[in-house]
């Protein structure tokens, strides 16, 4: 009966996962698909917690289960609380790094527990180690790596390779992939020695692997570690027979590896130029060329001209983030759009520094999702519209994506929006973006600065509209 309702808490938990994360695919629902799956997960922890049984025996434990429970309780919700929108993608790193470790660590159980098995009389099963040593090498290469692509979004941990690391890299792999075979088919459940140098070099390995990419490209890798980590925690499913691990894994495994994929494809790069190129790091293309001179734009005529305007596009980048100016921002639409102005969004599918980044900062201050249009979408809409404003993004405006092939964002798809009447563009300074890269857009004469930080100049141009 108890075993029935553990796999009834297990069903629940696979189903409210998948319901979870198709939910999370709008911004509208994303927040109760979080909610729902993590409802989904508590009922499966419960349920192992205290309906599990092996030969008869239950868990027990329970004051070491909880303290953890509770200690991890209170530092997630303290991180989570505390986090600022832009410091998400690191955030997200330390807690996927967490969850290889969590998979690395049953495998370090479990191989212990087989060797005890084995010296008692019992025999060693191959899938078994095979399941053992894939969740240790995939969970350890994923917590080092995690960490690393942590220090660097910190700014804690700068780019680091030398000459040759790609072949000590293979050589390093080729090594724990060599000598997890040698154990797996020696049955050799005693070698924990050995055991430990393949947990070691593992960990090796994923430093090295994430140390020379490039700084711009850590979301990427995150996405790609995530997935390992659901990979690691599917064999921990196997290894416990454990349906709602198993499921959870394989979602987390097939998500990340699609973020994965729908990143490098927004950035135009194949996932190999990303392992091993090293984009985001020092300036390079078109940074040294001398771009001429640019126009500087002041608040009461950028007012003006958005007022009298029919259509203004708004493009939000990195720097509205930064600035958390996505309320005041929502403002300035909702003034203009009282005044007869259609405004809309440009939504760059790279903008900002994590996938999603802008949707979800709009969401938060409550923009119409009607209003937000996509790439292509937008594209389209730039020559009918005459007042652009750029607010805080730089790359994904950046026509050297187009024109200029030695630059290193060439081929990623930009937003079109010189072909708007006019071009309004707010930052601090001249400094480049994320790629390291200048701007011809801010030298076309269509094109006009407005300095200053994105929150302070969109409240000025809020004050200054309402006197109009
Ligand atoms: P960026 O190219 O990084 O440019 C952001 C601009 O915002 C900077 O030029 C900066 O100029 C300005 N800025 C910073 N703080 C500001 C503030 N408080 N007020 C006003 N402006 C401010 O941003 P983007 O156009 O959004 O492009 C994103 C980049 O990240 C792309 O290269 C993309 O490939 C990369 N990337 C994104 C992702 C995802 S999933 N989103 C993943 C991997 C890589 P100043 O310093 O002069 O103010």
């Amino acid at each position: 009966m108890e075993l029935n309702i553990l796999i009834i808490c297990y069903l629940i938990g696979s189903v409210t996962f998948i319901i979870g994360l198709k939910m999370l695919s709008h911004p509208e629902s994303a927040r109760k698909g979080n909610l729902i799956a993590a409802a989904g997960m508590a009922v499966s922890i419960l349920g192992t917690i205290f309906l599990y049984e092996e030969e008869g025996l239950r868990l027990g434990n329970y004051v070491w289960i909880f303290s953890a429970l509770i200690i991890g309780t209170i530092l997630g919700t303290m991180a989570a609380k505390r986090v600022m929108m832009t410091a998400m993608p690191e955030m997200v790193s330390l807690f996927n790094g967490m969850g290889g470790a969590c998979a690395a660590l049953i495998s370090i159980v479990e191989f212990d527990h087989l060797s005890h098995l084995v010296q008692a009389g019992a025999t060693a099963d191959r899938g078994i180690l095979l399941i053992i040593f894939a969740g240790l090498i995939i969970g350890t290469i994923s917590f080092a790596g995690s960490m690393v692509a942590w220090g660097k979004l910190n700014g804690k941990i700068k780019d680091f390779s030398f000459n040759g690391q790609h072949i000590v890299n293979l050589v390093i792999f080729g090594v724990i992939i060599a000598l997890s075979a040698y154990l797996i088919i020696s049955l050799d459940t005693a070698a924990s020695t050995l055991f430990y140098v393949i947990f070691a070099l593992s960990i090796v390995y994923g430093l090295f692997f994430v140390f020379p990419i490039g700084g711009a490209d850590m979301p990427v890798v995150i996405s790609l570690l995530n997935s390992f980590t659901g990979v690691a925690a599917a064999f921990g499913g196997f290894l416990y027979d454990n349906p709602v691990m198993l499921t959870g894994g394989i979602l987390v495994g097939s998500a990340g590896t699609i973020l994965t994929i729908l990143m490098c494809k927004a950035m135009n790069r194949p996932l190999s130029n990303v392992l091993i190129g090293s984009f985001g790091g020092a300036s390079a293309g078109s940074a040294g060329k001398e771009q001429g001179a640019y126009k500087e734009i002041s608040i009461s005529d950028s007012a003006v001209v958005m007022s009298y305007a029919k259509r203004v596009m708004i493009v939000p980048g990195y720097g509205l983030a930064v600035a958390q100016a996505q309320h005041v921002c929502h403002e300035l639409e909702k003034l203009l759009s009282d005044k007869g102005v259609e405004v809309n969004y440009a939504i760059h599918p790279v903008a900002g520094r994590m996938p999603g980044h802008m949707n979800v900062l709009l969401a938060e201050a409550d923009v119409d999702y009607a209003r937000l249009l996509e790439m292509e979408q937008a594209n389209e809409e730039f020559p009918m519209t005459d007042v652009v404003l750029i607010l805080g993004a730089n790359d994904v405006v950046n026509p050297a994506a187009k024109t200029d092939p030695g630059s290193p964002i060439y081929g990623m798809p930009v937003l079109d929006v010189e072909l708007s009447k006019l071009v309004i563009i707010n930052k601090r300074s001249m400094n480049p973006g994320y790629a390291g890269i200048e701007n011809e857009l801010f030298f076309q004469p269509k094109s006009s600065m407005l300095f200053g930080d994105a929150k302070s100049v969109l409240q000025q141009l809020v004050t200054e509209i309402k006197t109009l």
